[in-house]
């Protein structure tokens, strides 16, 4: 059937993104193809949801054995991917239980719900403050758009929340001073991404650490974005040496399926009993069997050191851009990055970039974020470089 795509989009589709005018029909590994057949390098990876790339053959087996076999039963029953998937999670970071949830901002409501509870239960009705960071993400729910601390992006929707507080990344004299025995937990972004791919200082992260303990507060990790690899670790905590009581995490969690997830550190993992929390479709046995064989080859003997390797390759790669003078910042971890540009011309290099069949993102008017698979190739890495010098140096 051919359609006009875009037109049925513009006449049946909320305007809430703005979209690239490109539709794809198929993707593998690091490209995605056109409706003409046309191939594009992928270096946003979905929002860093494909990170093993698109149309992984173990993700693909397992949904299609596991869809064949059975889809749904709802939370009433029990699940053999459900129960594996939560097992390599817990097993793999802080122990404890998982609460399956269906994306990221789901997973951050539960994390949420459990400071919440908790707080009452140790402290009273008056223990409920939470603390997040200026500039971080969180989801677009309202409890979630709450903790997101970006006025812009509240302000059409207030009133918001009551009971956050929100303090500048990377200030433990604001932070230390915002704490006190109201606050049931500090949530944040090791590596603030939607808000422009900023790494946290290891002090600040160590700080909330220490006053999470002190005020017998959770300290809760959003690793929505930078879990499962992205940072070039299993999870982007241990980069900082600092464990959360509670981690989320979603996106690639599912292989590209949405799920999403929150665990609870042992002393925490029963505070959310029956009747407190639910989602009909949370942990089906569909993204788990996903989840599955993605923690298949995440942990797959060199898998991690690799996506770390080549996030160095690619750090000294932009860092040749910097030394050029075309960008002026280059930051992130893992394959997790992003570059400053002189002037605000990140859209104008995106569409630039789609026109060479190369997909990147900006996230600001003047900035770059790339979250390739965490299967690229230097080769990749290294045609990106080139498209961004030739562009750069011509629009300069
Ligand atoms: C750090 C972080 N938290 C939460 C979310 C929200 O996830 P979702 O869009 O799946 O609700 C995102 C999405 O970009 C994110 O980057």
């Amino acid at each position: 059937m051919t359609m006009d795509i875009f037109a049925e989009y513009d006449k049946y589709v909320m305007p809430t993104y703005g979209r690239q005018p490109v539709a794809f029909v198929r993707g593998e590994g690091c490209y995605l193809y056109d409706r003409q057949g046309e191939r594009y390098l992928d270096f946003v990876s979905g929002l860093s949801i494909n990170n093993l790339g698109h149309c992984h053959p173990a993700v693909v087996t397992a949904v299609q054995r596991q869809v064949a076999q059975l889809i749904h039963t709802c939370n009433l029953y029990y699940t053999e991917p459900g129960a594996e998937l939560a097992r390599l999670i817990s097993e793999t970071s802080i122990g404890g239980k998982v609460f399956f949830a269906n994306s990221g901002a789901e997973a951050n409501e539960c994390a949420i719900k459990l400071a919440r509870k908790l707080g009452h239960e140790t402290g009273g009705a008056g223990k409920h403050r939470i603390i997040t960071l200026e500039g971080g993400f969180h989801g677009r729910t309202m409890a979630t758009l709450t903790a997101t601390a970006q006025p812009a992006k509240q302000a059409p929707f207030k009133p918001l929340l009551p009971g956050f507080t929100y303090v500048p990344a990377n200030d433990v004299v604001a932070l230390a001073g915002a704490m006190d025995e109201s606050v049931c937990a500090i949530m944040l972004e090791p590596v603030q991404g939607e808000g422009g791919v900023h790494p946290l200082a290891k002090e600040f992260v160590e700080v909330a650490r220490e006053l999470t303990r002190k005020h017998d507060a959770l300290l809760i990790f959003d690793e929505v974005q930078t879990g499962l690899g992205r940072t070039g670790k299993l999870f982007a905590y241990q980069h900082f040496g600092v464990e959360p009581d509670v981690m989320t995490l979603a996106k690639s969690l599912g292989g590209a399926l949405p799920i999403g997830a929150a665990v609870a550190a042992p002393a925490y993992a029963d505070v959310l009993e029956p009747g407190t929390h639910a989602t009909t479709f949370g942990g089906g046995p569909v993204p788990c069997a996903a989840g599955v064989a993605v923690f298949g080859e995440l942990t797959a003997p060199g898998f991690i050191e690799g996506v770390a390797a080549k996030g160095q390759y690619m750090l000294a790669r932009l860092r040749e851009l910097e030394q050029a003078g075309l960008v002026t910042e280059v930051r992130g971890m893992g394959l997790m990055l992003a570059i400053d540009l002189p002037r605000p011309l990140a859209a104008e290099v995106v569409s630039r970039a789609l026109e060479h069949r190369i997909i990147l993102n900006s996230i600001a008017a003047g900035t770059i974020r790339f979250l390739p698979p965490l299967i690229v190739e230097e080769r990749m890495i290294d045609q990106v470089v080139e498209f961004l010098t030739t562009t750069l140096k011509v629009m300069m």
